[in-house]
């Protein structure tokens, strides 16, 4: 689809703040305190920086500058000329609790308790809080998921108590303090700001479907407190310094039950689904058949304040129940905070909330219940590049007791029901949402070779491609500020390989090919990086011959022009990317390196497809964030 760009120059750029826009009055926010005083070390970069990374203005003139990278089969981490890339952090690395430090065993044989002290695995969503003069902070980051045959020794082939307590504390978050110095960065332990927060770490429920009879279980009849967080894939940051987690495919951990009801086929969760992560064998609350609620306790956008390694992580029911994925954060122009947030299924939904409240200065404490009040809408891409967001508000037109929404909290838990009943977009799988300095809004389809089968939704304007195997970036601007309900909206790339002969596998790409767009973000320069996670799709194998490995690519939004800057090792996804204030280190997680098209690894070859990053003879393929520089200590990107 041809793409006009001549339109973003004069954007409205004061009438449309983004996050890095409100940098100024949201650093004075958070630097007027909440996080306490013993932390005064950390304030002053999380305003300048920790936004986003919006330290800089909009770079004039061309925001790329390097030398593009070849696509790659290499089991390594390629990166442009000029540039370094080491690792840090890779799955089994002590995260720096004091005097808890067990060192990673290469066979597996770590133990649960062990794990609960280690970073976990399947890196992906990730966000650097700097510090002092910003050449140290917090890195914390997404666990989405475990490889059970790279977890244990010997795999799935004994399975035991332990082994689901092991599996569980491979999920979740990190938070890690890291430091540089001559530029190599380091893990800081111990750190009194490291913690892990896994699939047993208990957490408050909060807003509209607190305490609803929907959210009840046997272990907590008020239907306000939950262990765990799931299945964590993007994430997101808000003005008050707190980091949002996204609990994406957690319907997988459960066992279906036995006779489904409406509401839990929408969902998937079906009779004889094999929930593969066994948990419910020795963990009864993921056997729906017995806890039929608790599959609704998960789903949720969950709030961690990384700077109290104490608080009590929230998940926040206002902004809706989805296979969440990325909860990116806007600021109205009247001080309020607006979450994005895509559902990851295919014919899933984008979501907005836009908060009651106006933004408070200072923390966590002085915005604990924002993310609780506000309208969350579902958007309808219509013809003509025009959308509008429908309110997801109980008792407005069809979202009646009458059709199954006999309150806010019922029709939260239900979200996509609602959506369904409102008439949104069904999408080609929505990813992560990133917002550039012009307020535009883009999000990654990643691909959906459902598009147009046989009952099955067919094409429209949004979702362009039948057999959309490759996927598209789209974006939007909202009309007047975040707050918006309608919008103006184009396709900023539709991805493929130009020499692929099926039409649509063939993309419309001005630069290098790529597939399957997954994670989003926008560098303080305005360079949009996208990421990519071919690894599961349906993409043909001819079609995806020339495009290698997963990599991670730059886009100018302002010329269309995208390059390959990244090339991950085999059998990875490139997911997740932050950057230190300055511009000048870049943080990229690097995803399941290895994986078989089973996502479980066989334990007696762990190393059949990949070796990294440790390439030792023994040894297991582990997730892992990947620093990069300029040799030259440039800006990343030029
Ligand atoms: Fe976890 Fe949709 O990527
Ligand atoms: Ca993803
Ligand atoms: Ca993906």
């Amino acid at each position: 689809m041809a793409k006009d760009f001549s339109t973003m120059e004069d954007s409205n750029r004061s009438s449309n703040p983004s996050i890095h826009d409100v940098s100024e009055p949201s650093r004075r926010m958070v630097l007027r305190g909440g996080l306490g005083m013993a932390m005064t070390g950390l304030l002053a970069p999380l305003g300048a920086g920790a936004l986003s990374g919006c330290a800089m203005p909009l770079a004039a003139g061309p925001l790329l500058g390097f030398k593009s990278v070849a696509a790659s089969v290499a089991d390594t981490v390629t990166v442009p000329v000029g540039y370094s890339a080491q690792v840090i952090a890779p799955w089994g690395t002590p995260v720096g609790l004091l005097g808890q430090d067990p060192a990673f065993r290469p066979d597996g044989s770590n133990s649960a308790a062990d794990q609960e002290v280690q970073m976990g695995m399947h890196h992906d969503g990730i966000h650097f809080f700097a510090q002092g003069a910003g050449q140290s902070g917090l890195l914390v980051m997404n666990h989405e998921y475990a490889d059970d045959g790279l977890l244990h020794a010997d795999g799935m082939a004994t399975w035991s108590a332990e082994k689901v307590r092991k599996a569980q504390a491979a999920h979740g978050v990190s938070v890690i303090e890291v430091a540089q110095s001559g530029g190599q960065w380091q893990v800081v332990r111990p750190s009194r700001w490291a913690r892990r927060i896994t699939a047993s770490t208990p957490m408050a429920i909060s807003g509209p479907a607190a305490g609803h009879a929907m959210m009840k279980t046997a272990a907590d009849p008020g239907g306000r407190r939950v262990l765990g967080t799931l299945n964590n894939c993007a994430s997101g940051i808000t003005p008050w310094g707190t980091y949002l987690t996204c609990e994406e495919n957690f319907i997988r951990y459960f066992k279906g039950p036995d006779a489904p009801n409406a509401h839990e086929r929408r969902w998937s969760l079906l009779k004889g689904e094999p929930a593969g992560y066994r948990w419910h064998e020795h963990d009864e609350r993921f056997d729906a058949t017995r806890h039929p609620n608790e599959p609704n306790r998960f789903g949720w956008v969950v709030e961690i304040d990384p700077f109290d390694p104490g608080s009590v992580p929230v998940k926040r029911t206002a902004l809706g129940r989805a296979a969440h994925e990325g909860a990116t954060v806007a600021v109205t122009r009247d001080g309020r905070a607006v979450v994005y947030s895509g559902e990851d299924a295919r014919f899933e939904y984008i979501y907005k909330f836009v908060s009651r409240d106006r933004i408070k200065p200072g923390g966590f404490r002085e915005n604990a219940q924002l993310l609780d009040h506000g309208t969350l809408s579902v958007a309808r891409f219509d013809g003509g590049g025009r959308g509008q967001w429908l309110p997801l508000v109980q008792g407005q037109g069809d979202l009646t007791s009458a059709n199954g929404f006999a309150d806010q909290g019922e029709l939260l838990v239900k979200t996509r029901q609602a959506s369904d009943r409102v008439g949104a977009t069904k999408m080609d799988r929505p990813e992560w949402i990133a917002v550039d300095q012009q307020g535009w809004v883009y999000c990654a389809l990643t691909n959906n070779s459902n598009r147009g089968a046989a009952g099955q939704p067919g094409v429209d304007a949004a979702n362009p491609r039948a057999n959309n195997t490759m996927g598209h970036v789209i974006r939007w601007k909202e009309d007047g500020g975040f707050e918006g309900t309608n919008f103006q909206w184009d396709h900023f790339v539709l991805a493929g390989d130009p020499v692929n002969t099926r039409a649509e596998a063939k993309g419309q790409v001005n630069g290098d090919a790529f597939g399957a767009p997954d994670g989003l973000w926008v560098d303080a320069r305005g360079v949009l990086w996208i990421q990519t996670d071919m690894s599961t799709s349906a993409m043909g194998k001819g079609d995806m011959t020339r495009l290698g490995n997963n990599a991670m690519l730059a886009a100018d939004p302002r010329t269309g022009e995208i390059r390959r800057f990244l090339v991950g090792p085999v059998g990875c996804e490139v997911t997740g990317a932050t950057a230190t204030p300055d511009g000048r280190t870049l943080f990229v997680n690097i995803q399941h390196p290895g994986e078989t098209p089973s996502e479980r690894s066989d334990p007696a070859n762990p190393r059949r497809y990949s070796n990294w990053p440790d390439q030792q003879p023994a040894g297991r393929p582990r997730s892992a964030t990947v620093v990069i520089r300029k040799d030259d200590g440039g800006l990343v990107g030029t």
